[in-house]
């Protein structure tokens, strides 16, 4: 499943293959044509989707059998097992529905915003938005159309891709601008052997995973990253989240092998998330010379805000649907004959989007996303990006900051770095609760940090909303995007093999997180 994932392309001539990292992406990021969003978008969820589905509903049980074996339920409750909570699922719950109404005001503006850009024809402003037009092949995380939406376009751009492209940043400058970080607050920089055994660019003589990556090979010495590193503000914050990982395997590195793990799966995926909290303000970007001007005004901090709130409270609904979806399938409740169904259903009831093209129980949209092929479990996702806000109050707190939460940069801060370190040396030594007490003298995730540092964005969002009298949600949930006239052109042969079996009628009964959302798992109680 990993190497179909890995060697998926789309075609749209015979002489041209995109590969998903950097050509999809790079699509998906900057093209703002509808069609070819929306070429690259299905091109993708078929060419990496489709193929996978038979292998997928062979490990489902597979991998059952291995977990019932060390006495669970099923691979969802193993998974689930690693936070050592009885209430796990109960407390993601109510940390979604703390958070919700923050991705609801988001979600109105950007819709609102694309509406600006794509029309009515595509956009309905009581619906749901289309997947493919929020930047991201996932709609995971919408930075990248932020030149759409910036609330303030005569400040300074807080995107810096092209000052690192003006400066020659390249790969090696990413990562010693992110080991330099963390080199500031005490911490260990990267081995001689990281640095020479590592893969930072993609290599051009094979075919790799590129999906980036940190590895432990548990011998105490060799620690590597594999990443095909390009020149964006967003892999720079990759770079960060990636060494962040090497950074906990360094720290832990002599404990027993059983604790060399971070205090739950979330603790290790905060760790250079809390780190790009500092690197990406304004503040940081300017002493790094990655942004001339230096204003200090509401407007910027407004523009500040609402890009990270495009990274950080775009992925939460995302972060914590995955899981909900993998949980069901190796539960049972979802089973093979509903894999798409339950996907859209999760994907609109949550992100508030609907697939741009029909999809059936043909196509495999889950398996278009690297951690589904890649059996990587996601929740972890979602509690970091709780958890990392919960740090960052902390470490700016022991860094002496002052001012509002979203303006302060940990750079140089031992004492910062010092809180850092007695988290990572733990490793999984002591339950995660007992770890976060220790660190932070809190024992539970909590949202209230998030919502400190997006304050000023989401009461600047409510006001805007409201003046423009915006719909929250989507509760028009018939509507589906039209295709395009003329699409899909030299889709044609994709086309005719995936959709030729249903007519639109049967599509729009059987599977659309847009038309049929209130039958979710139907027949199967929880
Ligand atoms: C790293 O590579 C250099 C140059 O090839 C070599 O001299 C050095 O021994 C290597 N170090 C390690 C730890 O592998
Ligand atoms: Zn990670």
């Amino acid at each position: 499943m990993d190497g179909i994932y890995s060697k998926a392309k789309v075609s749209p001539q015979p002489n041209i293959s995109w590969s998903l990292e950097p050509d999809l992406t790079e699509i998906m990021a900057e093209s703002r044509s509808y069609k070819k969003l929306l070429y690259a978008w299905e091109g993708w969820h078929n060419e990496s989707g489709v193929p996978i589905r038979q292998y997928y509903e062979e490990f489902v049980p597979l991998s059952n059998k291995a977990s019932q074996a060390d006495g669970f339920a099923d691979t969802g409750a193993d998974w689930r097992s690693w936070y050592e909570t009885a209430t796990f699922e109960q407390d993601l719950e109510d940390l979604y529905r703390t958070v919700a109404p923050l991705y609801k005001q988001l979600h109105a503006f950007v819709r609102r915003q694309l509406y600006n850009q794509y029309g009515p024809k595509y956009i309905n402003l009581k619906g749901p938005i289309p997947a493919h037009l929020l930047g991201n092949m996932w709609a995971q995380t919408w930075n990248n159309i932020y030149d759409m939406m910036i609330p303030f376009p005569n400040k300074p751009d807080i995107d810096v891709t092209e000052q690192m492209k003006n400066q020659s940043y390249d790969a090696i400058k990413m990562f010693e601008t992110a080991e330099n970080f963390f080199t500031s607050l005490d911490l260990l920089p990267m081995p001689e052997e990281f640095w020479n055994k590592s893969m930072l660019v993609k290599p051009d003589d094979r075919e790799v995973v590129c999906h980036a990556s940190a590895w432990d090979f548990y011998n105490r010495k060799d620690f590597r990253i594999k990443q095909c590193t390009t020149v964006t503000m967003e892999q720079l914050f990759t770079v960060h989240h990636e060494m962040g990982h090497v950074q906990y395997y360094l720290q832990y590195k002599d404990q027993p092998v059983g604790f060399r793990r971070g205090a739950n799966p979330g603790f290790h995926e905060a760790i250079g998330d809390v780190l790009s909290l500092s690197v990406s303000t304004p503040k940081h970007l300017h002493a790094i010379k990655l942004l001339e001007t230096l204003t200090n005004d509401e407007e910027t901090d407004i523009n500040y805000l609402l890009k990270m709130a495009l990274e950080k409270i775009a992925f939460l609904p995302f972060g914590y649907l995955i899981d909900q979806w993998r949980w069901d399938v190796f539960s049972g409740r979802t089973p093979p004959s509903r894999y798409n169904a339950d996907w859209w259903y999760l994907r609109t009831k949550y992100q508030g989007i609907c697939p741009p093209t029909r999809r059936t129980e043909d196509h495999f949209d889950p398996g278009a996303k690297y951690h589904i092929p890649g059996n990587t479990p996601y929740i972890r996702y979602f509690v970091s990006f709780i958890l990392q806000f919960q740090l960052h109050e902390k470490l700016c707190e022991a860094a002496n900051h002052t001012g509002p939460l979203h303006t302060c940069d940990i750079y140089n801060s031992k004492e910062a770095g010092a809180i850092l370190k007695k988290i990572l040396q733990a490793g999984s030594s002591k339950p995660w609760p007992v770890v976060l007490q220790d660190a932070i003298g809190i024992d539970k995730m909590n949202a209230s940090s998030l919502m400190k540092y997006f304050d000023p964005i989401i009461k600047w969002l409510e006001n805007k909303n409201k003046m423009k009298n915006e719909t929250l949600g989507w509760p028009d949930f018939n509507w589906v995007p039209p295709i395009p006239e003329g699409y899909p052109g030299d889709i044609g042969k994709r086309r005719e093999l995936w959709h030729s079996k249903h007519t639109t009628e049967m599509c729009q009964s059987i599977v659309n997180g847009c038309t049929d959302p209130l039958t979710p798992n139907v027949g199967i109680e929880k």
